[in-house]
């Protein structure tokens, strides 16, 4: 029913979107003979550029494993069906080395392409359209510095009617605000700089502020929460599941180095983000800290309480060692967790305990399911925080598994159709 809804909606959207993109043609840009001499640009410049494109996770996207870098080909997938990313390298033919910085600027701002063609918000330019024209300079400088590569991208896989760029057109009408970030004059300094990046090249709502049916972020929902690639990307606002309140410097612990002993470590999609933000300045960190931690002043601070729940709950891994009372249904799960966790996830370990994870107390169970199943490969700060793949497990074991967790380690309700879940996650349909 849905479907149809939005099959309908969307056939109304073409409908606009056909007009609007009639009435508002963008203009191809004069394309350049060739890449401008690398000597062009100032070396400054370049590495100024070479940090705002790490913040902009330029890499993680448009980086393919064993591939060139920046040459683009990395699968993403949407609701919608798989987009690719391009090529953006200096290359003439198959990359951007023909677009002057305006065409560039155009790019980032406004989602076209040097030929005028709408681009997919895949690509976050509803973010990047804050970044300032000097920042994005700096990004061109460093692309343009770096070797070209040879490569396409695949076509994109969507079905229709999403194949059809034109439709960007209602869509940017709908929900693209272009424009630039105007700062808060009632907010320090810290603040601003922190807003600045993470609505601009940082785009953290991108995958922590959930979307539309038209794939749009939520105004109304800022930082409330999203899926993303499988995974949650976790609450960040008043909402935040983190059993003990974040504060500045935990935040900027985690954001530096990947992990904050009384919250946890960053997996999945965090963990590229992380390994970039570890090369950042820590003033443009404390910014980012500051400014998402004023989503979630309004958040009780239950701490004290939540590290004494946590200690209470810690398990001991001493063979034969009477199992502490717990519901029926919890006991399987105790049991394969005796079996391949507590050797890790024990008292005395340096690891954070289980219970003061966001990951065991969020509604959702996906980014717990992923971690059992993938295990961690660490962030580049906090090497030795490994944790081994679990995929061996039967759904109905990792199911029985993740029951316990929530039920020992959280006061929280019982996670509902956890083996479907559990299926969905390891068959890659959650998304
Ligand atoms: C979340 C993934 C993602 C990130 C992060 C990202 N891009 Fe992209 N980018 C894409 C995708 C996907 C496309 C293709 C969009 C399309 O085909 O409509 C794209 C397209 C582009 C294009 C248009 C190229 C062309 O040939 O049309 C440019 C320019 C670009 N990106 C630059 C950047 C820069 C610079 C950064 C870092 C500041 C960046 N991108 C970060 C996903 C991303
Ligand atoms: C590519 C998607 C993505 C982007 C971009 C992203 N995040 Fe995340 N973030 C995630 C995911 C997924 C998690 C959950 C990780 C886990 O379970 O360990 C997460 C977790 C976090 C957490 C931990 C929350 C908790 O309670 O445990 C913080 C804090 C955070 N992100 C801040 C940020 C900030 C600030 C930015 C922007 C600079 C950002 N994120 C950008 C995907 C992303
Ligand atoms: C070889 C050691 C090891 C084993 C075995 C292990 N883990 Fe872990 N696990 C880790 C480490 C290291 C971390 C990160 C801890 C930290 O940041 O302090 C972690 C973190 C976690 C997290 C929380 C991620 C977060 O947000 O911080 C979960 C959930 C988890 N493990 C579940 C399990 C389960 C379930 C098992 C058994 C199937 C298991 N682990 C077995 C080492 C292990």
């Amino acid at each position: 029913m849905r479907r149809v809804l939005l099959i309908v909606l969307l056939a109304g959207l073409a409908a606009v979107g056909g007009f609007f993109a009639w009435a508002s043609r963008h203009p191809a840009i004069a394309p350049l003979a060739g890449p401008p001499e690398a000597s062009r640009f100032d070396a400054k410049l370049v590495e100024k550029g070479k940090l705002l494109a790490a913040m902009g996770y330029c890499a993680v996207c448009h980086t393919r494993a064993d591939g060139p870098p920046l040459a683009g080909g990395v699968k993403l997938p949407t609701p919608f069906g798989a987009i690719y990313s391009t090529n953006i390298t200096p290359d003439p033919e198959t990359g951007i080395g023909r677009w002057s910085e305006a065409a560039f600027r155009r790019a980032m701002h406004e989602g076209l392409d040097r030929e005028g063609r709408h681009l997919y918000p895949a690509f976050p330019y509803d973010h990047f359209t804050r970044v300032s024209d000097e920042d994005i300079g700096a990004i061109y400088a460093y692309l343009m510095t770096q070797k070209p590569a040879r490569y396409a991208a695949p076509a994109n896989e969507l079905g229709f009617p999403f194949g059809i760029r034109a439709l960007l057109a209602g869509w940017k009408l709908l929900f693209f605000e272009a424009g630039r970030y105007v700062a808060d004059p009632k907010r320090d300094a810290a603040w601003n700089r922190g807003a600045y990046l993470a609505e601009g090249l940082g785009h953290c709502g991108s995958c922590h502020t959930p979307r539309n049916a038209f794939g749009a972020l939520r105004k109304d929902a800022k930082f409330a929460g999203a899926v993303i690639e499988g995974w949650r990307g976790i609450a960040l606002d008043a909402d935040s599941p983190a059993p003990v309140k974040w504060t500045a410097e935990a935040m900027t612990n985690y954001l530096l180095d990947g992990r904050d002993p009384k919250h946890g470590i960053a997996a999945g999609p965090m963990t590229p983000v992380v390994d970039l933000l570890a090369d950042q300045s820590d003033d443009d960190i404390a910014g980012l800290a500051s400014y998402v931690l004023s989503f979630q002043a309004a958040k009780r601070d239950d701490t004290a309480a939540a590290i004494a729940f946590a200690e209470e709950r810690q398990l001991v891994n001493t063979p034969g060692a009477p199992a502490p009372a717990m519901d029926a249904a919890l006991q399987p799960g105790h049991a394969i967790f005796m079996r391949a966790c507590v050797s890790c996830h024990r008292k005395g370990e340096k690891y954070t305990p289980l219970a003061l994870t966001s990951v065991l107390n969020d509604a959702d169970p996906r980014n717990a399911v992923q971690i059992t199943l993938q295990g961690l490969r660490p962030p580049r700060a906090s090497r030795g925080f490994t944790m081994p793949a679990h995929a061996w497990m039967s759904d109905k074991e990792l199911a029985d598994l993740l029951r316990f967790l929530r039920g020992h380690f959280t006061r929280k309700a019982p996670w509902p159709d956890l083996e479907r879940t559990v299926h969905e996650v390891r068959t890659g349909k959650a998304h």
